[in-house]
């Protein structure tokens, strides 16, 4: 293959601000490399063709086996049960498992839920006008959203956080995996899985009208899912509630940087919360890259690929694509919001959960700016590097902050 300009994602500068750098290699090359060797996809027309399932496909495990994973590997275990990695009629099979349960019409009926959490979450913070926004705020919220959503008492919400804390599991597909990662993400998800599996056998001792409860019975009464998928379901929808936090802490970092346009969504929520939400998307996607993998040997982007050459389709990039975004570098919440970007990805693996993540995230931005005035960010925002989640460091941010009826405090 011809020689392919290289990614400095070894260099933790760079994720200060890949976006300089993705867009001038963008501008004269169709592809690129990671400092690992996978080629990248960088424009937006080629990462849809990646990621529509026609050419080329999910990757499976062996995306973790190239950092290090080796079979019987707890994370290996996992991956091999994943919804994410499944092709045709199983993965049909479980997709539709949880789809209906994750439908808009269901997700928009939480929308009153997420809004009373996030007001309670900013209750306790008000007086004090200063808050460090991703511990305080956006990291607790999706997940009070996901123990209401999937019907976890609070004692099995901390339980089920536990195995996981100190951990991104999505951190194992990125690009410095190193070995105390592997050696903690293999007990964390060994951990998890032990504690689901208990989760389940409580449900089918006590059924509740709840998903844990539905998964379970899919599996026990109708066979639609083996024991593996089953635990593992649980742990992916669980677990994408950091997504969600990346995209509300990014968001509002977004809009302390720019009082008029958080004026602008504090003037009319309902107008502009979705604006607000998919413009976070593209402007910082959560999830920084999806690995694919050649399905047979083709020609792709003027390349020739063997039967199973990965390939990483880097979101972020494609996402400020001027061949496709009018002025990419500018975030602006008044574009159409019908026009989205690849942050959900696309395709028969698209996110199951972006009707969950849309309301919690528009909830989510709408009541900090009604409640919160003058938001200012304290200190540099700096994002943690070598992620494959997009992460801040902290937000730690001051404002005016006014009652929940209006009343400044
Ligand atoms: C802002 C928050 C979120 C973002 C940015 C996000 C992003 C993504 C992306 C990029 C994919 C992979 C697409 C691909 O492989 O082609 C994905 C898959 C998935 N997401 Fe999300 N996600 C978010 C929140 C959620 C939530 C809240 C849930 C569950 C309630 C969820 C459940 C899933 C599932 C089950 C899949 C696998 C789908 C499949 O393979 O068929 N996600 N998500």
């Amino acid at each position: 293959m011809a020689d392919l300009p290289t990614i400095p994602m070894d260099d933790p500068d760079y994720w200060q601000d890949p976006y300089p750098i993705l867009r001038e290699i963008r501008d004269r090359s169709r592809l690129a490399r990671t400092p690992e060797g996978i080629v990248a996809v960088l424009r937006w027309d080629d990462a849809v063709d990646a990621l529509k399932g026609e050419d080329f496909v999910a990757e499976g495990v062996e995306v973790l086996e190239r950092k290090g994973f080796r079979p019987g590997d707890p994370m290996h275990t996992w991956r091999k049960n994943a919804i994410g990695t499944m092709e045709g009629a199983d993965h049909r099979r479980v997709r539709s498992l949880a789809a209906a349960a994750l439908s808009k019409r269901r997700m928009d009926g939480l929308r009153p839920l997420i809004r009373r959490h996030a007001n309670a979450l900013l209750d306790a913070k008000i007086e004090a006008g200063e808050l460090e926004a991703r511990l305080d705020y956006a990291l607790p919220l999706p997940r009070r959203v996901m123990m209401d959503f999937l019907g976890l008492a609070a004692d099995e919400l901390a339980s089920s956080q536990k195995p996981m804390a100190g951990v991104n599991i999505v951190d194992c597909f990125g690009p410095n995996v190193t070995e105390s990662l592997r050696r903690e993400a293999n007990a964390a998800i060994q951990a998890s899985m032990d504690h689901t599996a208990r989760l389940y056998a409580r449900r089918r001792e006590s059924p509740r009208d709840d998903l844990l409860t539905h998964l379970v019975q899919a599996r026990d009464e109708h066979g639609q899912l083996s024991e593996g998928e089953l635990v593992t379901l649980f742990s992916t929808i669980f677990g994408s509630g950091a997504s969600t936090a990346s995209i509300i802490a990014s968001g509002l970092l977004e809009l302390a940087r720019r009082p008029e346009q958080a004026a602008l969504l504090r003037r009319d929520p309902e107008r502009w919360k979705r604006g607000a939400c998919e413009e976070t998307l593209r402007y910082r996607p959560a999830i920084t890259a999806v690995g694919q993998k050649a399905g047979s040997g083709l020609r792709a982007f003027d390349h020739e690929f063997e039967a199973g050459t990965p390939i990483s389709v880097l979101l972020g990039s494609a996402n400020r694509d001027a061949a496709h975004w009018e002025d990419p570098e500018r975030f602006d919440l008044t574009r159409d919001p019908r026009k989205t970007s690849l942050s959900f990805g696309i395709g028969p693996h698209v996110c199951l959960g972006h009707a969950m993540a849309r309301a919690t995230v528009e909830e989510a931005l709408a009541v900090f700016v009604e409640r919160c005035d003058e938001i200012e960010v304290l200190g540099e925002a700096r994002w943690i590097p070598f992620v494959m989640e997009n992460k801040l460091e902290g937000l730690r941010l001051r404002f005016r902050g006014r009652e929940a009826g209006g009343a400044s405090t």
